[in-house]
Order: C-alpha cells, then sequence, then structure tokens
C-alpha cells in the first residue's frame, strides 16, 4: 500500500482504444464532470478515467433552468481550464444546445475542444442529422461518446427531466437507436435515465462501453455530476439516481475516490439509485 502521492504506481494516461480493451476486459469505467482545473486535478489524483466537460454547466455552474444556453465558447473555455489539470484521465466534451445541427458545425466545434485537449466530443440523440454529425465526425478523426435516453437538450419536446424507455415501443426505439449509434462511429455511449434492465440489454449487445447515469448498475461505467458527487445543491430538484460520496470520502478527493471504487466494485448504483 503507497502512502504518498510520490510513491503511488504510475498509471498510464487513458487513450481512446483503452475504452474498448476496458469493455473487452470487464473494467468498469468511472467519470466525473468538470468544469475546472482544480476539481479536474482531483479528480485525476483520485483514479477517476474518464473527465467530462458536460453542459450540465450551463445548470451547475451559469445557475441557469436547463442546457439550452450554453455555447460552444462556454465549452471551450471550459475544456481548457479542465484539461490544464489532468494528466490520466481521459476529457470529453459536450456538444452544445444546435452546435451539432449540421454536420460541419458539430466538426468546428469538437475541433476547438480537441485543440483546447479534450479527447472525445459528446453528443445527444440518434436524430438522422446526429448519425450523420457521428459518422462525420468519427471519419474526420474525433472520436465520439454518443448520449441516449434523456438527453437533457430535448427538455422542451420532453416536457421535463423524466426517465425514457419505459413502455415497450419506447423501449424498441432506445435499443434501435442505441445499434445506430454504435454503427455510425461512436467508441462510447452515455445512457441517461432509462429502466436498469433496459440498460443492461443495450450494454450486452453492444461492442462499446456504455456510461450510465441513472441506468442501473449493469452499464459498462458510471458517470455523475460533480456537485451531485459532492452533495452540493445546484438549485435543482436532485434525481433519485444522485448520491452523495461526500461522507464517506471524508474530503473532496476522497469523495472523488470513493465513487470510483464503489462504480469499480458494482456497489454503486444500487436498487435506491435506479430506476425500474
Ligand atoms: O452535461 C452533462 O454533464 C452530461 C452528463 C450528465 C452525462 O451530459
Amino acid at each position: 500500500m503507497y502512502t504518498s502521492p510520490a510513491q503511488a504506481p504510475e498509471r498510464k494516461p487513458w487513450t481512446v482504444p483503452m475504452l474498448a480493451d476496458a469493455k473487452r476486459d470487464g473494467r468498469r469505467l468511472a467519470m466525473l464532470t468538470a468544469y475546472d482545473a482544480g476539481f479536474a486535478r482531483a479528480m485525476d489524483q483520485a483514479g477517476v478515467d474518464l473527465v467530462l466537460v458536460g453542459d450540465s454547466l450551463g445548470m451547475v455552474a451559469q445557475g441557469r433552468d436547463s442546457t439550452l444556453p450554453v455555447t460552444v465558447d462556454d465549452v471551450a473555455y471550459h475544456t481548457a481550464c479542465v484539461a490544464r489539470g489532468l494528466s490520466t484521465a481521459l476529457l470529453l466534451s459536450d456538444l452544445p444546445f444546435q452546435s451539432d445541427a449540421t454536420p460541419q458545425r458539430a466538426l468546428d466545434a469538437a475541433t476547438r475542444f480537441l485543440q483546447a485537449g479534450a479527447a472525445m466530443a459528446k453528443l445527444e440523440g440518434a436524430a438522422p442529422h446526429k448519425l450523420e454529425a457521428i459518422g462525420y465526425l468519427a471519419a474526420r478523426e474525433v472520436p465520439v461518446c454518443a448520449h441516449l435516453g434523456l438527453t437533457p437538450q430535448s427538455v422542451l419536446r420532453l416536457g421535463g427531466f423524466k426517465v425514457q424507455g419505459r413502455d415497450e415501443r419506447a423501449a424498441a426505439r432506445l435499443r434501435e437507436d442505441a445499434r445506430a449509434v454504435q454503427e455510425a462511429g461512436a467508441s462510447l455511449l452515455v445512457l441517461e435515465c432509462v429502466p436498469t434492465a433496459l440498460a443492461a440489454e443495450i450494454t450486452a449487445e453492444l461492442r462499446i462501453p456504455t456510461i450510465g447515469i441513472g441506468a442501473g448498475p449493469h452499464c459498462d461505467g458510471q458517470v455523475l455530476v460533480l456537485h451531485d458527487v459532492l452533495g452540493l445543491d445546484s438549485g435543482h430538484r436532485r434525481p433519485k439516481f444522485v448520491k452523495d460520496f461526500l461522507a464517506e470520502g471524508g474530503s473532496v478527493e476522497g469523495a472523488f475516490r470513493a465513487f470510483a471504487a464503489a462504480v469499480r466494485d458494482g456497489s454503486f448504483p444500487d436498487a435506491a439509485h435506479s430506476y425500474e
């Protein structure tokens, strides 16, 4: 057991191809969102595998009611900040609302994020123009993470932040969308607010790793928003899947370590933090 960072074993920096290896080897992935270098550094030191500059920054950092007002400039700025805090974790950045409305717009935004230090761009949905954007990016050396289930950029159409895929028709659609984003070229898939059994089926069927948030324990990894893992009240309703790891972790870095450990040993999320 090492006692100081200086004695800690060297960890290999994450690369995109290592995600597929992790799925093959059954190694669960721990992912958190970050918006600045300080928290990013603590996550990196705690052994968090993936760090996402999510457009959740609109709700938790900018105090807005949805992610819709977040801009490409906002995400590029926070990506550069977070990248300075990381040495091992893989950095992903969200394509904000309408920045992926055409493949070329998506490429322009993603290029800024990769030049700021991200290794992947994440985009929500599987509508035909989204699949086209995924393929366009993947063919131009931009690794892509897809995001299905509750896609917060669809909040106006969905009428709120609700669990998705509950009836058989919606579940079939979600299965089909998951196959489609994989075939379009995505290397990773976030599943948000999806019943446990459906997320498990999708995870078992796909070659690419799935990262759950409110999608039960059978995904290949889990993600939480920074403010939620620390139990901070960001002024929004706390969904069922959120867990405060600060008390058991004893410090900010300890909370990140406790989250990563709970993801790896399969104890998070339990039934109390998942949807039937
Ligand atoms: O914006 C975000 O933080 C996200 C995660 C919740 C997956 O998309």
